[in-house]
């Protein structure tokens, strides 16, 4: 297809088939990803951590989002691009949530939201789905309520937690979500999901089932310091790759051996 749409996606699910998601914030990494292939690219608030800092993604605004979202549209061709609705920007009601998701699309090109919270939503999936904005749900682990949730944990391990979960992700899908995503959820209870909704779901955290993969780029390409998480597979150490060109750039500059005669010019 020219562009990914949430019609290629529903087309994987149904023929058994699966898609990738990694997220982007800048337009030159949208682009090396988009020409790799990816089916989608997700503006996720975890720009929060990965590209501001910050904690937790509490403090990222809408108006910050829309500038990652933005550059990472412009990086694509082909890739279905979802931004991640930020913290304050949809709870109140369906209208605050409407209002910021078509902010989003005006004034980024953005393909679809994503937006974290079950069965409390659903009127805010139906009224932007009407509205003409694709929405996918995010349930499980939804990092922006880590407060309520007490930190970052595997969600779903409690007493009939599998009906739940189901009964969250069909209640998005019955609202017109065209996708759910889990975050940190047990491997069987992500399956019973993914074979009880019509619509696909993508996983992180949550085992090989879901119809789509997603993981932060920072964690899958190795630039995150730190302790990698249970659930990233890191296919590549960049941290180490840039620091040995830097320090390289470095050790030239103070010896006097960069720049070269060839990267200079003649009067
Ligand atoms: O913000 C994000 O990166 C996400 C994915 C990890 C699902 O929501
Ligand atoms: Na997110």
């Amino acid at each position: 297809p020219n562009r990914y749409r949430t019609v290629h996606l529903q087309r994987a699910k149904d023929e058994g088939r699966r898609f990738a998601m990694l997220t982007a914030y800048d337009f030159q990494m949208a682009q090396v990803f988009d020409e790799a292939g990816l089916e989608t690219i997700l503006v996720g608030d975890s720009a929060a951590n990965t590209m501001m800092g910050h904690a937790t993604t509490l403090p990222i605004t809408l108006d910050e989002m829309i500038v990652y979202a933005g550059s990472v549209v412009r990086g694509t061709r082909r890739a279905m691009v979802l931004c991640d609705l930020p913290f304050g920007s949809y709870e109140v009601s369906p209208q605050q949530a409407t209002e910021s998701a078509i902010r989003l699309v005006k004034e980024t090109g953005i393909h679809g939201v994503k937006m974290e919270g079950g069965e409390r939503y659903v009127e805010h999936v139906r009224m932007m789905t009407d509205a003409g904005v694709p929405v996918m749900g995010h349930i499980g682990f939804t990092p922006q309520s880590e407060n309520v949730l007490g930190g970052y944990r595997v969600q779903g391990r409690s007493e009939g937690a599998a009906e739940t979960m189901i009964r969250e992700a069909t209640a998005l899908q019955d609202a017109g979500a065209f996708a759910v995503l889990m975050e940190m959820v047990p491997a069987d209870i992500a399956r019973q999901v993914d074979e009880s909704l019509r619509v696909p779901t993508v996983g992180i955290g949550a085992g090989p089932h879901t119809t789509g993969q997603v993981l932060v780029w920072q964690d899958m390409l190795g630039l995150r310091a730190g302790k990698m998480p249970r659930f990233v597979r890191q296919y590549a150490d960049l941290r180490a790759v840039v620091s040995e060109a830097v320090s390289g750039f470095h050790h030239d500059v103070l010896e006097g051996t960069f720049p070269a005669p060839e990267h200079g010019f003649e009067g």
